[in-house]
């Protein structure tokens, strides 16, 4: 995963930084925040985003600032110093406490003015507490990230101190315990050691199934075990092998040796797709055969930042709360506009594309009547909407959602690629004009969620000026194509609308969830949302409040999405996130081509514009039977069928729909993805699988 380093480092800074700490050591001692005007903050976050990645050092400095210049949610610690080279065993710790005080006490650091540094014991026995539990931690969570696909286990008896109860009195003493380690192969990396009660094999097997069931570890992926021989291991039939085996229902691959050398056996169980390709078992988002939604794997630039907001627990309502995340969220902002194109306007981050898209419908219907901040609907004409017949459901809920009703959403005829055509919008304009309905808004759509379809926007922005309509782009999945300078086209026109959605959690893989809404009115947002809650929003406050972002919002608490894409975008910089999409755009040229030029497979339409590629497949056994009446209702049940084999092994997350607005039986859409990286195999390998699955039918 790229970003891993970061993401590594970044889990280090929560760990130790003031934010997680055992609430038993709190105090408040510690700066809840170290503030800075806004002006003052600007200039240490270097806010300007480059064509060029950013380097690791200098994505850690912006993680460490991030961390300390935002504000303590949560509770201190007591302990100012790291202390870690104190943390030395084998000493007693009222001997480090002595000798560390002194030591801090001769270069000065503790005076008789100042005793906060001193040293005690109970802070060392607290620090070697934190640093067993963060080790554990790391350990774990390193562990749990993947499915176990090699475990070694050694068992000893060791002299252990125990403690026994004796009525109400406790006496400790020496008595030989079982041990056991396991280390996960390949890698060698320690899990745990666990204390079975017996070393009978069928103890020791339980105690080790226990363990990873206790930390809901993936065990089916379980292929290898590696041990020394003994008796209790492999000696009989109720060996501790053979128990693990019956438990995981599965024969492993036994490897009876201290420490194997090299890679080999582990690797070799890729589930095996088409002759030329393995794939790592790992069922999730992220991996390549995921090609079913308009989301993807997560990006570890990313990831890092979620980590970092969660660890943060902070709000986007004022400047106070979330001073860094504040400047952040502005910074991106106006860099989007900018690349837009508009000279000026405003947004906001929010929760999801279909939130955007009704704050575009909310600011067109208040732009043109202001009245209903105050008023409501009961002032106002039968007002109307437009969409093209193949747009995203999102319009429609918001009709509902804003009072509108799903009527008052006009769906407007698409081309044979299933883009608006602009003439039947100005009919279908004209036509509810002359109902006594007021059209007020059109929603185009840049990347349709099926076919991909970008909305032709200069001709539509020309129909709007003329009918006065606000005029919003839903580019939640396609508004990606702005990174780029050779797909951008698809946005033409785009300086032209009142706003746009673009959802950077679709095809910029930066984590769920992260969308931007923008408008080119400057001003609009707060004066369209702006309560001025008395408790929340002040005026006569100690620092300039028109960074305090909440009023514009119409949210309440608002979650921090801003962080995940700052460091993407820093992380990978603006080259980077281009060539995501170009990539994506040529993987999915590849993929159509081969679409076109294979046998059984019928590509929906002759162009596909965006990274969906969609297409019937005929399997052999209907092929030189089209004409015959029922030939499209046995279509019909193709993509079912083989999508049902490919997810039932395993190999393959595809999706399938019909269109009925076409009047098509269900068909494939493959969605091309950023992250993770897509290549020729893997274009291949889909169509490898569905041809495989499709011959059995
Ligand atoms: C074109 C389009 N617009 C809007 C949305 C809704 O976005 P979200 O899922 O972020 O609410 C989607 C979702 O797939 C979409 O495809």
């Amino acid at each position: 995963m790229e970003g891993l380093p970061l993401l590594r480092d970044v889990t280090r800074m929560i760990l130790d930084s003031d934010i997680i700490e055992d609430p038993k050591i709190v105090t408040a001692k510690h700066k809840v925040t170290e503030f800075r005007h806004p002006k003052e903050l600007e200039k240490i976050f270097d806010l300007r985003i480059e064509d060029e990645p950013s380097t690791h050092e200098q994505m850690t400095k912006l993680c460490q600032d991030v961390l300390k210049y935002s504000v303590k949610t949560s509770k201190s610690s007591q302990i100012r110093l790291g202390l870690p080279s104190t943390l030395v065993f084998s000493v007693s710790d009222r001997a480090v406490a002595a000798i560390a005080s002194s030591v801090l006490h001769d270069v000065g650091l503790i005076t008789s003015n100042n005793s906060d540094l001193v040293v005690d014991e109970n802070k060392l026995r607290r620090k070697k507490v934190k640093v067993r539990k963060d080790l554990k931690f790391q350990a774990l969570s390193e562990a749990q990230a993947l499915p176990l696909k090699g475990l070694y286990f050694d068992g000893r008896k060791d002299s252990t101190l125990i403690e026994e109860r004796v009525d109400t009195k406790r006496y400790t003493r020496k008595a030989k315990e079982e041990h056991l380690s396991l280390i996960e192969e390949l890698g060698s990396r320690y899990i745990t050691h666990l204390s079975p009660s017996f070393g009978t094999a069928k103890q020791i097997s339980a105690t080790i199934i226990g363990y990873f069931k206790g930390i809901t570890r993936d065990l089916s992926q379980l292929l290898e075990i590696a041990y020394d021989s003994t008796s209790v291991n492999t000696g009989g039939k109720s060996d501790v092998i053979r128990c693990l085996e019956l438990k995981l229902g599965k024969p492993l691959q036994w490897v009876v040796t201290y420490r194997r050398a090299a890679a080999g056996s582990v690797g070799d169980d890729a589930v095996i797709l088409s002759p030329t390709l393995r794939v790592r078992p790992r069922w999730s988002s992220g991996h390549p055969m995921f090609v079913s939604r308009l989301y993807q794997g997560v990006d570890g630039y990313g990831l890092a930042g979620a980590w970092l907001t969660e660890a943060l627990n902070t709000n986007q309502t004022t400047y106070e709360v979330a001073p860094v995340f504040v400047l952040l969220e502005k910074a991106l902002l106006d860099e989007m506009i900018r690349m837009v194109g508009w000279e000026e306007g405003e947004g906001i981050f929010c929760p999801g594309g279909s939130m955007a898209n009704m704050y575009g419908m909310s600011l067109g219907r208040y732009y043109f009547n202001p009245s209903v901040k105050t008023k409501g609907l009961r002032e106002l004409p039968p007002l109307v909407c437009f969409i093209s017949d193949e747009a995203h459901y999102s319009v429609k809920k918001g009709a509902l959602f804003l009072g509108l009703g799903t009527e008052s959403v006009i769906c407007v005829p698409t081309d044979s690629q299933g883009r608006m055509i602009p003439e039947e919008l100005e009919k279908a304009v004209i036509k509810a004009k002359s109902e006594g309905k007021v059209p007020f808004f059109v929603g185009a759509t840049s990347g349709t969620t099926v076919l991909g379809a970008y909305d032709p926007l200069k001709p539509l922005s020309d129909i709007c000026k003329r009918h006065n309509m606000w005029l919003h782009v839903d580019g939640a999945w396609g508004g990606a194509t702005i990174f780029s300078r050779t797909h951008r086209k698809l946005l033409d026109g785009v300086d032209r609308v009142d706003s746009i959605t673009i959802d950077l959690h679709k095809m910029s893989g930066v984590p769920f969830q992260c969308t931007v809404f923008l408008t080119r009115h400057k001003g609009i947002l707060y004066k369209c949302n702006a309560l001025h809650a008395e408790y929340l929003f002040q005026p006569d406050t100690y620092y300039d409040t028109h960074y305090d972002l909440g009023d514009e919002s119409i949210q309440c608490s608002r979650k921090v999405d801003c962080l995940k894409l700052w460091i993407t975008w820093k992380a990978r910089g603006n080259l980077g996130l281009e060539k995501q999409v170009d990539t994506a755009f040529a993987m999915a040229k590849y993929l159509a081509e081969k679409v076109r030029t294979t046998e059984g497979f019928i590509p929906v339409l002759d162009e596909f514009e965006c990274t969906n590629i969609c297409f019937w497949y005929v399997p052999p056994s209907l092929r030189g039977k089209e004409k015959e009446p029922d030939f499209w209702e046995k279509i019909a049940k193709v993509a079912p069928a083989i999508k049902g084999l490919a997810v039932k092994d395993g190999t393959m997350m595809i999706s399938y729909q019909p269109m009925k607005n076409r009047n098509w039986v269900n068909f494939f859409r493959v969605i091309v993805h950023c992250i993770p990286t897509l290549t020729e195999e893997y274009m291949d390998n889909i169509i490898y699988l569905v041809q495989k699955y499709g011959e059995k039918l």
